[in-house]
């Protein structure tokens, strides 16, 4: 069993090989997860809405996620494990590196992902400095949901399409060891997977990024609505396992997502 790193998605994407991630948030799923071979498990702070019924991430605390983490962590071998950063425990770049240090020293997180542009620069340079890699995260970013008043695709408009392009070179140059686009148009998130050296991970962003994510409560279809990006992968599956593993098959082999699963 060799452990994915960082190093294996770089080398994925450079032999163009899709990465295939989905959330989990204990180990029970995370070790289904892990036999089935999926490169990234991702505990995401949308454990706030699927597990704990909250219409938004925002009530979700640090403790969460370290709790979240440590479960996962036990259920987990070989893929690789990014934690998410709540809702405003990275306001500034001093903070943040006390909660990312709680998260990979308690919860066992390898990378830790942060929402937002230009303004977290200064703490993904912070936290590259101390040893701690990070996700970048972009497009709808759910933490930020009432600025944009709701679930809406982002990067439509040429003004809020050359930010994302910008924010995600500048990120990248800060030293954000991958990326997460969620909810753009699929031509924009091509053209920035294109010019990111860093593996990029879509969701709802079209099929041209180097990997795809998914909420795991979505392709079992538990959650209440599913998202249009999303698909039930357990409709057609005979077990959770063959859901799971049918989604990292689909993905590998640019399967998912179709046209019903992008925007333009
Ligand atoms: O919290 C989460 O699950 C996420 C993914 C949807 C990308 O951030």
């Amino acid at each position: 069993m060799e452990k994915v790193t960082i190093n294996t998605l770089k080398e994925m994407k450079k032999a163009g090989e899709k990465i295939a991630s989905l959330t989990a948030y204990d180990a029970n799923f995370a070790r289904i997860l892990d036999e089935a071979r999926v490169d990234i498990i991702l505990v995401g702070d949308s454990l706030g809405m699927v597990l704990q019924g909250e219409a938004t991430t925002l009530k979700v605390s640090m403790n969460d996620m370290i709790y979240h983490t440590r479960l996962v962590k036990r259920g987990c071998q070989r893929a690789m494990i990014v934690a998410d950063m709540p809702f405003m425990s990275y306001a500034t770049p001093a903070q943040a590196l006390g909660n990312a240090a709680r998260l990979v020293s308690e919860g066992g997180a390898e990378v830790i992902k942060l929402e937002g542009g230009s303004v977290v620069a200064d703490t993904v340079r912070h936290l590259n400095e101390y040893g701690i890699p990070v996700c970048a995260h972009l497009g709808l970013t759910p933490q930020s949901i009432h600025k944009f008043g709701g679930y809406h695709v982002q990067g439509r408009e040429q003004k809020t399409a050359t930010q994302i392009m910008n924010d995600a070179e500048l990120l990248e140059e800060a030293g954000a060891v991958m990326l997460v686009l969620e909810c753009i148009p699929q031509q924009l998130a091509a053209d920035i997977t294109k010019k990111m050296t860093i593996p990029v991970i879509g969701i709802g962003a079209g099929s041209k990024c180097d990997g795809q994510v998914l909420v795991l409560y979505d392709i079992l279809g538990i959650t209440e609505r599913q998202p249009r990006f999303s698909k039930n992968f357990l409709e057609s599956a005979t077990s959770v396992k063959a859901a799971i593993e049918n989604y990292i098959t689909a993905v590998k082999s640019v399967h998912f997502p179709t046209a019903d699963h992008q925007f333009d």
